[in-house]
């Protein structure tokens, strides 16, 4: 049986709109429907309704994701995106990246709140770990191992180290599936995807590029 795999696209706060409909639409007809490989985009909240409209016209197999949501429901937060606001747009949302962490003061409880309030709209959450020691919240079935010196810096962990880790963190945790992230690239994208214990990848500076990021999709055909 092929196994399952999620393949996730972290823009960070990259790309304006059209650039964003340009990326959909260079990607979205190469990549095949399989039932197995679930396809995210992440793009920041401004070019998110846009995206998901592309994606429904095109019909393409992507789903659209956030790279956050507020810990509060809707209701007097300036400047925050609540899930019942992002219902029906997203899919999915990322949150307590590291950059958030280290930029943003965000902590394990807020992330905590962050996961309560997208199970609640539907929205599934992908929490970031930076180690095995980050708290995991509750009825949270997917996370990203993502080592803070390996992203963004070109020096990705080895496959084994992320497989082990991802083993160690499953261990306390029933049905939870880890991603790798961290200096993913078309080059060591199947390496990470043949480890068993790891469900997929999430892919920063990679995906930015639509070529790349198509070959990243691919490398994950036949496994
Ligand atoms: P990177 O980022 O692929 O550019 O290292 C990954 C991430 O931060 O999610």
């Amino acid at each position: 049986m092929p196994k399952q795999l999620w393949i996730i696209a972290n823009w960070k706060s990259h790309k304006n709109i059209q650039e964003a409909l340009e990326w959909v639409n260079l990607v979205g007809p190469k990549l095949e429907r399989r039932d197995n490989i679930k396809v995210v985009v992440c793009p920041s909240f401004v070019c998110l309704e846009e995206v998901k409209r592309a994606v429904l016209v095109g019909n393409y197999p992507i789903l659209v994701g956030s790279q956050d949501l507020s810990p509060f429901s809707e209701g007097p937060y300036t400047g925050e995106e609540s899930a019942v606001e992002l219902t029906g747009i997203a899919d999915l949302a990322i949150l307590g990246h590291s950059e958030r962490r280290q930029n943003f003061g965000e902590t394990d409880t807020t992330v905590a709140k962050k996961v309560k309030q997208a199970l609640t709209a539907s929205i599934q959450p992908l929490v970031c770990i930076q180690g095995p020691d980050t708290p995991i919240p509750v009825d949270c079935k997917l996370v990203a191992f993502e080592p803070v010196e390996a992203i963004g810096s070109g020096h990705p962990d080895t496959p084994e180290d992320a497989a082990q880790v991802a083993a160690q963190v499953k261990k306390g945790h029933s049905d939870l599936e880890v991603l790798y992230g961290g200096s993913v690239t078309s080059k060591n994208s199947q390496s990470f995807m043949k480890e068993e214990s790891l469900s997929g990848l999430l892919i920063g500076g990679a995906s930015l590029d639509a070529k790349e990021f198509v070959k990243i999709v691919e490398s994950a055909y036949g496994l």
